[in-house]
């Protein structure tokens, strides 16, 4: 399973509060490729608070169905807080991605936002969205790109890399691991699918200042934030003055904007 849990289970609250904005603005996206039609039987995984699942919901109307799943409980709690007064009904499951608890062929659309780097074995994974998709039903992935392009943690983790690049428990943080150009792909047709398109696209991380933004990522629960709270002292403070250099260029006047990439990939299981 993935190691990505713990975090997921302790900061689920605060997932919802800073985090599903931000990513939600990916979604509109992953959804239009997805080009859901009235009636189909959807999954969702890894998802989180949930909300991409909510808006797909009004896409399958009338008589479609959505299964959104995670493996994280404090999650499921949050998607089904959040879902609750849905007008499309939305079913929150727990599983793992990588042992999906439904039979084979059990849904027309599958789709994972921001999921399936995090996991051990990204072809295995792949394959299990496969599994559970219908011939001919259509599979959608967005992962992050590589740090030069996702800034929000490629300047802390360029950083870390620079400062204490021994520190990195599992190597780079997982959240590049589909991100280097050719690897979302490869993945996906070593998993079995067929007509892979891939998108890319940009949208803002927002702070309200500097501060704001190495609060919430040199102090917070998630990522690299826990990789430099484990650095000595003084090794943190080298850490924080590098990243106060490399966010520097995207202060502007209304607060600090850095452009976080995405790449989408869209495939149909033959
Ligand atoms: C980066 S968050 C994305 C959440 C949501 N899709 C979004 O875009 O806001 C990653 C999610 O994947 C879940 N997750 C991590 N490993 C998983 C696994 N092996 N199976 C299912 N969910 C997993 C975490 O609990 C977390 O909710």
């Amino acid at each position: 399973m993935s190691g990505a849990r713990p975090t997921y289970e302790s900061g689920a609250a605060d997932w919802d509060q800073k985090v599903s904005a931000f990513t939600g603005q990916y979604s509109p996206l992953l959804l239009d490729l997805l080009e859901l039609q009235p009636g189909q039987r959807v999954l969702e995984v890894a998802c989180g608070g949930g909300r991409t699942a909510l808006a797909a919901g009004p896409r399958v109307a009338p008589g479609g169905s959505v299964v959104a799943v995670d493996i994280a409980r404090a999650m499921l709690q949050l998607c089904r807080e959040n879902c609750a007064d849905a007008p499309v009904p939305v079913l929150p499951a727990q599983g793992d991605a990588a042992r999906l608890p439904f039979a084979d062929g059990a849904f027309d659309v599958v789709f994972c936002q921001f999921g399936l780097m995090l996991l051990d074995d990204h072809v295995a994974g792949a394959a299990e969205l496969l599994r559970v998709l219908r011939p001919g039903g259509r599979l959608a992935v967005v992962v992050w790109a590589e740090a030069e392009t996702m800034r929000s943690v490629g300047i802390p983790a360029d950083a870390v890399d620079a400062e204490a690049p021994a520190s990195w428990e599992h190597g780079r943080p997982a959240l590049f691991r589909l991100g280097r150009d050719g690897a979302l792909p490869d993945v996906l047709h070593r998993a079995g699918a067929a007509h892979v398109e891939l998108t890319r696209q940009t949208h803002p991380d927002r702070y309200r200042d500097v501060e704001a933004y190495l609060r919430g990522h040199l102090e917070g629960r998630f990522g690299v934030a826990r990789v430099v709270q484990s650095l000595p002292v003084h090794v943190q403070a080298r850490v924080r003055e590098r990243v106060r250099a490399g966010v520097r260029p995207y202060v502007r006047r209304d607060g600090l904007v850095l452009p976080c990439e995405a790449i989408y990939a869209r495939a149909v299981k033959p």
